[in-house]
């Protein structure tokens, strides 16, 4: 952190690895609070290097997001330069803090590499790509109390609802032996859809367009997406230590209407249900698909939507919800934790 504009401002320097939904609607962000974070927090965020792989921008002044946004062309995905490679940005930008925004990949690289190298040269790091954390969490948590740095990861699990910083800040003390959710919006819906009467294709084209299934939903169909947010919230609230090829899972591809409907009429709704349990055997996970009583909670999620129930010893049930889960809210869990970070408290 360097050179204060104002005697109370605050500059915070950030690079950004990927820039895509996530990448962008964060910079919209920044540029639309610019005042706000200056006053209520005395920050100014300038962004000092981003690269995808296949453009990049590299300026170790630093620019704010807003007069970034006026010379990159944002929705065309291009950033005016080359790509940079990942180390060499990290190396070159002079960045406090790297945004890793890349995409999952099973296995959790080169994401994980990139907030190493990050830690090796004195940054802290906000990551939204989950693979990272379900794969590589206890490797990269030693790294970073080694160099002295902190990460955050809040939007891996459920956009921007508060998950981890509400385990931190709101149930301190309290003991999590469990957690139920549900944390895939794409198959939650393609489930609902199918007891309406839709097809199975027709559900997930309609999820697309959307916005919350991806372009290829297999990783969402497959149950790949919840066991990695569930390795994410074992390692970090149950401290497991998994990754997400130990989480069984069930797909949805082969649930049929009459599955559904058949729920219903014994009064319950067929859900792909993400859990966790930590009792004396150690922890056990999984994302199955369960039947719920209609008065269980996880049974008002619907469309976009997000829910998680933490099991506690000294608040017992803590629920919490997010109604509409949009790019938007995952680029505030990117605020949040830069917020976390470096803002006044
Ligand atoms: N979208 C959401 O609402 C949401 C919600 C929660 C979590 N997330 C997570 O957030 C991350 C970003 O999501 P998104 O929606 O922004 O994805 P996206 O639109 O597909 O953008 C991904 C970006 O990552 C870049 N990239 C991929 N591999 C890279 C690499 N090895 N080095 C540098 N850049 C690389 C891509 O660059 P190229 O275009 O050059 O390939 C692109 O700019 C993902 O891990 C996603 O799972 C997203």
């Amino acid at each position: 952190m360097t050179r204060p504009t104002a005697p109370h401002i605050l500059d915070v320097k950030l690079c950004m690895l990927g820039f895509g939904s996530v990448g962008r609607t964060f910079l919209a962000m920044l540029r639309d609070t610019e005042e706000r974070l200056a006053r209520e927090h005395g920050l100014r965020f300038l962004i000092c290097g981003i690269s995808t792989r296949h453009s990049g921008f590299l300026d170790a002044t630093g620019m704010t997001a807003g007069d970034l946004l006026g010379i990159v062309h944002v929705g065309r995905d291009d950033l005016c330069g080359p790509a940079v490679p990942a180390e060499e940005l990290i190396e070159t930008c002079g960045a406090d803090a790297l945004i890793e925004a890349t995409v999952l990949t099973p296995g959790g690289q080169p994401a994980a590499e990139h907030i190493e190298a990050a830690f090796r040269h004195g940054m802290d790091v906000v990551t939204v790509n989950k693979g990272p954390v379900a794969w590589h969490f206890d490797h990269l948590r030693r790294k970073a109390e080694r160099n002295g740095r902190r990460w955050r990861f809040e939007g891996t699990v459920a956009d921007g609802m508060p998950v981890f910083d509400l385990v931190e800040n709101c149930l301190r003390s309290c003991r999590i032996h469990g957690f139920e959710g549900i944390l895939n919006a794409t198959t939650n819906f393609i489930l609902e859809a199918l007891g309406d009467g839709r097809s199975f294709d027709d559900a997930v084209a309609h999820a697309q367009r959307e916005g919350f299934a991806e372009a290829d939903p297999s990783h969402d169909i497959d149950g790949l997406d919840a066991a990695c947010k569930v390795a994410c919230l074992a390692n970090v609230v149950l401290g497991a230590a998994i990754t997400p090829d130990d989480v069984p899972r069930d797909s949805v591809r082969d649930v049929t209407p009459e599955q559904v409907t058949a729920a219903r009429a014994a009064g319950r709704r067929l859900c792909v249900v993400a859990g966790g349990r930590l009792d004396d055997d150690g922890v056990h996970t999984g994302v199955r698909l369960t039947e719920l009583p209609l008065d269980h909670p996880l049974t008002t999620i619907h469309g976009s939507a997000l829910g998680l129930i933490l099991h506690t010893d000294l608040m017992g049930d803590v629920f919490t919800a997010e109604l509409h889960g949009e790019v938007q809210q995952t680029a505030y869990a990117v605020l949040a934790d830069l917020l976390a970070l470096y803002g006044r408290h």
